[in-house]
């Protein structure tokens, strides 16, 4: 890959739409992965989970509640889990309505469909295993899906970095898929950075908690494909924030307002 033979100051620090982006259109919809393309950024992150039937769809929180009208289409089904939905049922919700009338009608996206229109737009995944406990077997689904759609290809896996909080999941994808880019999501202590180095190509703390310290720790190890550790890290909307972690060091800046997050740091 070309730009890994780069300086990291020729390329600029990588700018991350948070579940699209997701300040100016609903999260994790093919609406917000539409609107960070238009802004011109290139990397998307998103959050996958499984229905009740086994299907993968882009979902941040453990229920639909927050982002769809589910409590009003199945009043009955509280807590209105997404692992307790066939695909079917939630293909019916509207995930656009509680962010702006302007996206009503707006659907959850299967997997399939998310990963299909980051394909379209040429646009680069952080995909988040967000509480893959829940789902076992998650990892092998979502990697058949990505070697379905051509993305662990030479030429595309470049564009793909699988993250999770849940380090076994990390490191399940990493032995199911080594040449798949993987993140852990925390921040380690220093001492066991060495043993997430095993499976993790990059670590990515909450932005409270880096230090320029802790960014040189990571960047002395290497990944598990001898490259040297990243640090993508989240959720930074303000372009002060943005400037003190490029600062720092980052690699990686995960965010609601990418727009705002590249033009203050003069990313991509
Ligand atoms: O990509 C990092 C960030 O998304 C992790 O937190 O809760 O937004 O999934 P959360
Ligand atoms: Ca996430």
């Amino acid at each position: 890959a070309p730009d890994e033979r780069l300086p990291r100051g020729a390329v600029g620090v990588r700018v991350i739409a948070h579940r699209g982006a997701s300040a100016y259109a609903p999260e994790n919809t093919l609406a917000a992965a539409d609107k960070a393309r238009d802004l011109g950024i290139d990397w998307v992150e998103n959050d996958v989970q499984r229905t009740r039937d086994g299907e993968l769809v882009v979902m941040h929180d453990e229920t639909l509640a927050r982002t769809t009208d589910v409590e009003r289409v199945f009043p009955d089904r509280a807590p209105w889990k997404v692992s307790d939905f066939t695909a079917e049922e939630i293909a019916q919700l509207d995930a656009g309505s509680w962010f702006s009338s302007e996206y009503a009608g707006e659907k959850v996206p299967t997997f399939s469909e998310f990963l299909a229109r980051m394909t379209e737009n040429g646009q680069k995944l952080l995909l988040e295993l967000k509480k893959p406990e829940l789902y076992p077997g998650i990892e092998r689904e979502v990697l058949k899906e990505l070697r379905d759609q051509g993305w662990l290809n030479y030429s595309k896996r470049r564009d793909l970095v699988v993250q999770s909080f849940n380090a076994d999941s990390v490191r399940v994808v990493h032995q199911q898929a080594p040449r798949v880019k993987t993140g852990f999501l925390g921040t380690p202590p220093v001492s066991q950075l060495r043993d997430y180095a095993r499976f993790a190509d990059q670590i990515n703390p909450r932005h409270t908690t880096v230090t320029r310290e802790y960014v040189d720790a990571v960047h002395r190890l290497r990944g598990p494909q001898g490259q040297r550790l990243e640090v993508f890290t989240w959720t930074v909307d303000d372009a002060a924030t943005a400037r003190r972690l490029v600062d720092m060091g980052v690699d990686g800046i995960i965010s609601n307002r990418p727009d705002v997050v590249r033009d203050a740091v003069g990313g991509r």
